[in-house]
């Protein structure tokens, strides 16, 4: 079975980690802007949480991953990686997924920022993503099974004509990054594995414009759409509670 359980010692190391790893999201927006590159959004990234929050970037290095954060711009669905020659432009959608270690525990988060004005249907798309995590995190309390938080992505993902990405899931985390049990973003109603007070997993629903599928570049890492219609993503780390659930990468815009 699953270490998925944590006690609330360990809950609170988590939610240290998963502040910082918000606290990050929230610094690099103001760089995401028309002619910079995903380099120096890594970099930023880079420098802040190893100077300033003295903290690791868990994804350095992670299965030989090259950087510090992944950034999926427009097509790519996940694990896009940082190059100096990729210069972001208007219009852009790009995801930042950042994950950090401190004190041994991680938080891992992502969210969707906007280069320039975007397109009326990439706007859409980012947003009912969001509603797709938001709508997620409601149902979560002891009781809930996996399949409910995959049903409720599913379906509304697919009321709005887009498609849920199969080859990507969330996962428990907690003093390692990605742990049993894996976080499907569909299902159906009453299966899978029933949420109990303690259990720590991240949701993070990729969600495409066009056909569900995936195919991984000759670099494998960066996960595009294979009909490059764009994707959008949306990740918070949480912690069943007694009666709900405590997002422990929230942040400030957000009210939870
Ligand atoms: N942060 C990603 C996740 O949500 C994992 C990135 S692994 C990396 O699980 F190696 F690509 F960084
Ligand atoms: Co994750
Ligand atoms: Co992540």
């Amino acid at each position: 079975m699953t270490n998925a359980v944590k006690t609330p010692e360990q809950i609170a190391k988590m939610r240290i980690a998963g502040r910082l790893a918000a606290e990050v999201l929230e610094m690099i927006g103001e760089y995401v802007v028309p002619g910079v590159t995903t380099e120096e959004l890594d970099r930023r990234c880079h420098d802040y949480i190893v100077n300033v929050q003295q903290a690791i970037p868990a994804c350095l290095g992670y299965r030989g991953f090259p950087k510090s954060i992944c950034t999926s711009v427009n097509e790519v669905i996940c694990h896009g990686i940082p190059s100096e020659a990729k210069v972001l432009k208007k219009g852009d959608i790009i995801n930042i997924d950042v994950t950090v270690i401190k004190d041994g525990w991680y938080g891992d988060t992502s969210k969707m920022y906007f280069v320039g004005k975007p397109a009326a249907h990439a706007e859409r798309l980012v947003k009912v993503t969001q509603e797709c995590l938001y709508k997620a995190i409601e149902i979560v309390r002891p009781g809930t099974t996996l399949g409910d938080i995959g049903h409720v992505i599913q379906t509304h993902a697919e009321k709005n004509y887009y498609s849920v990405v199969k080859d990507f899931c969330g996962h428990g985390i907690g003093d390692v990054f990605h742990e049993d049990p894996q976080v499907l973003h569909y299902g159906r109603p009453g299966t899978g594995q029933v949420l109990e007070e303690g259990m720590t997993f991240t949701i993070e629903p990729m969600i495409n414009a066009g056909k569900p599928g995936s195919r991984v570049l000759r670099d494998e890492w960066t996960a595009v759409t294979v009909d490059r219609r764009l994707s959008a993503q949306w990740e918070h780390t949480m912690a069943v509670t007694s009666d709900g659930v405590e997002i422990l990468t929230a942040r400030k815009e957000e009210s939870f």
